[in-house]
């Protein structure tokens, strides 16, 4: 099966009222895992690939494992770039047939967002790929200080919902992540701070109310980061804090309801990954065979994923849809 358009992904997604999960994939082990968990479960998946995972395992190794997984499987799958940060990376993995890319210019200035948005869109869809920007800032994104101190800043902005409409229809991005108080990694949240999913609501009813339609949101920063699993790593050896932090399973289905279509998950990945490697050499550590860490390690995440994609993305069984 070829590789399936992201654009087609979230169509049958808006319809069928689902979320899909974007996955990071780093290495064959996470890839296998995803996809393999995906197929148990009939559900749609986008395999994202960030310019770090493309500097660690080189993006040609990348491609060939994702086109093995691709003729292995009959899951619809799709290639995005996660966090492209220039116009020139965005335009490489459009030539290397990536069905979507994100260019995040969410650090700049709002005209010039738009800007560098609006030159990979206009590249993007003459070459039949598809756009995720992202407005509003995600870095200790737990306050708003667009709306405490005027302006952008550090601490993390709140996607504001009429910006929100602005920016849609002056870059043309196809799906728009959004900051409503997330953000990437273990520690996101201190005591009962939690994702402001009344913003999310607004910035829906904005696109809504402004003739875009089921607009498709995104949620970056959605690992839930599960306390069994860090506990797990410490218990063998890690010393992660005391205040690691994800969000509320609760929240990520709210936000699907709410509207958010594709959901990025790769901390928890990460964290599931870590543990089975850190119990198998801590309960063998005469180990030395890759294989005989790796492969629990792999079983783990596809666990999670499956998980995810069954009890939270509510995606399973919309592969054939
Ligand atoms: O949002 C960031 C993703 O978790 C990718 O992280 O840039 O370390 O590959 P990375
Ligand atoms: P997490 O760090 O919560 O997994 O977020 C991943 C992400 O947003 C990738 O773009
Ligand atoms: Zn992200």
């Amino acid at each position: 099966m070829p590789l399936t358009h992201t654009g087609d992904l979230f169509a049958k997604a808006l319809k069928g009222k689902y979320a899909l999960g974007a996955f990071n994939v780093n290495n064959m082990e996470l890839l296998q895992a995803i996809v393999e968990a995906c197929e148990e479960e009939k559900a749609p998946v986008i395999l994202q690939i960030s310019k770090g995972a493309r500097q660690y395992a080189n993006p040609v190794y990348l491609k060939k494992l994702i086109e093995a997984a691709i003729s292995v499987t009959n899951i619809p799958i799709a290639v995005h770039l996660d966090h492209g940060d220039s116009f020139e990376l965005c335009k490489q993995c459009i030539d290397e047939g990536f069905t979507s890319v994100m260019i995040d210019g969410s650090h700049l200035p709002f005209a010039k967002n738009v800007e560098v948005c609006r030159q990979v869109v206009q590249y993007a869809h003459k070459h039949n790929c598809v756009v995720e920007g992202e407005l509003g800032q995600l870095v200790g994104a737990q306050h708003d200080d667009g709306e405490e101190g005027g302006g952008y800043s550090k601490g993390g902005v709140y996607t504001h919902p009429d910006e929100a409409v602005d920016f849609v229809k002056q870059t043309g991005v196809d799906s728009l992540a959004v900051a409503i108080g997330n953000s990437h990694g273990a520690y996101k949240f201190k005591g009962e701070q939690h994702l402001n999913l009344e913003r999310l609501k607004a910035i829906k009813k904005a696109l809504m109310d402004a003739g875009l339609g089921d607009y498709p949101l995104v949620l970056h920063g959605a690992s839930s980061v599960p306390r069994d699993i860090t506990r797990e790593i410490n218990q063998f050896g890690g010393k992660l804090g005391e205040d690691t932090a994800g969000v509320p399973e609760a929240d990520i289905e709210v936000a699907r309801r709410t509207g958010c279509t594709k959901v990025n998950i790769d901390t928890d990945l990460r964290l599931a990954m870590t543990a089975a490697i850190r119990k198998v050499l801590a309960e063998n550590p005469k180990e030395f065979d890759p294989r005989k860490y790796l492969a629990p390690a792999r079983q783990k995440v596809k666990d999670l994923v499956r998980h995810k994609v069954r009890n939270v993305l509510c995606c399973s069984g919309h592969a054939f849809d």
